[in-house]
């Protein structure tokens, strides 16, 4: 471990050797910001509050609204562990302090892309799964609209989706954020803008969260979602009919983080709950709640719901440092706000 990394434990075991000495005399309480799927969140807050007697605050938030919630508390932090989400907001915390340096003595349990997200994030955040980006199609509201399906994100502009798209909005979805920047790191900063006015055309609605899209598409509102593999795995389980495909021009992977806050009231839960989530029996847990994503831990066998590693050729060496940059994320966002999601450009 590197020495910065050491100086951050030492503080961090100072603060749970104070905190150790009234514990007993307190009730545990431990309060989690949560950006995975509903069912998941609710099933580790139950899971771990049976399994510890820790009084458990989990609160259900997209990614970007989590950051955004961070932010404002930094001051006085009432949130001590932010659980999943999509890997940029994660590494945008971590630039800005609001998380703490740790590494799990599982650490070399942890797959490769989960122990480089950790490096990129100076050991503030960890990969807790990951999930790969893509169109899903409704075959049924398809054939009204005549026409193959979609098998490129080019294909979305095409006339006959107008108004039958639907996707999260970069704003507020960690989703439509990784959308936003996978599509400049594939076509370049102006082409993907030029892009995004296009598709915004065939847009009928940016959904808060990121699995909305993909939610709204199965109830019969519009015929095309971009969401992620895992999310459309849950909806098949659940009955709806929809088909899923890796766009042609290559689409990216997101880590889904795990970050210890910084300051949090409660850092001896926190870290405890930070291992029990890295072990292998919180993770095979989220099978039970239908989330698919991949799991981080080595140990946990891959769901055989899930395509195997040599299907996902097209996912892109998507650049998480780049695109986890504060200045990178504010500057797309701007010119989206400005250029895309504007009345002009309707
Ligand atoms: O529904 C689960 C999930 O797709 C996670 O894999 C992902 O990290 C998260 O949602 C992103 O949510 P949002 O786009 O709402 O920030």
């Amino acid at each position: 471990m590197r020495c910065a990394a050491r100086g951050g434990l030492l503080v961090l075991a100072a603060a749970l050797l104070f905190v150790g000495g009234d514990a007993a005399a307190q009730a545990r309480r431990l309060n989690v910001v949560c950006s995975v799927q509903i069912e998941w969140c609710e099933l580790i807050s139950r899971a771990y509050q049976n399994a510890t007697g820790v009084r458990m605050a989990v609160i259900h938030r997209s990614s970007i609204d989590a950051l955004s919630m961070l932010l404002a508390e930094r001051q006085k932090p009432r949130t001590d562990v932010w659980f999943g989400g999509t890997g940029d907001p994660h590494l945008q915390a971590a630039e800005q302090g609001l998380t703490l340096e740790y590494r799990s003595p599982v650490f070399d349990d942890l797959q490769p892309w989960a122990q480089a997200q950790a490096r990129r994030g100076a050991y503030r955040t960890v990969g807790l799964y990951t999930g790969v980006l893509g169109i899903a199609y409704s075959p049924e509201q398809l054939r009204r609209l005549g026409g193959p399906p979609p098998r490129c994100w080019r294909d979305l502009l095409q006339p006959r989706f107008e108004r039958q798209v639907m996707m999260g909005n970069p704003t507020s979805s960690g989703t439509g954020y990784l959308i936003l920047s996978a599509l400049t790191q594939l076509f370049g900063e102006d082409a993907a803008i030029g892009y995004m006015k296009g598709l915004h055309r065939n847009i009928a609605q940016y959904s808060h969260g990121g699995r909305g899209s993909i939610e709204n598409m199965v109830r019969g509102e519009v015929a095309v979602a971009i969401g992620f593999l895992h999310d459309a795995i849950t909806a098949r389980e659940r009955g709806a009919r929809l088909e899923f495909v890796l766009p042609c021009e290559g689409t990216p992977a997101e880590i889904g983080s795990l970050s210890l806050i910084a300051g949090a009231a409660n850092p001896h839960e926190a870290v405890q709950f930070y291992e029990w989530a890295l072990s292998p029996e919180a993770q095979l847990l989220a099978r039970q709640a239908s989330a698919f994503q991949w799991p981080s831990n080595r140990q946990v066998p891959v769901d055989p719901r899930m395509p195997p590693a040599e299907d996902l050729e097209k996912v892109i060496a998507y650049d998480h440092l780049r695109f986890g940059s504060s200045e990178v994320r504010k500057r797309l966002l701007t010119r989206w706000i400005n250029e895309v999601n504007v009345p002009d450009n309707e």
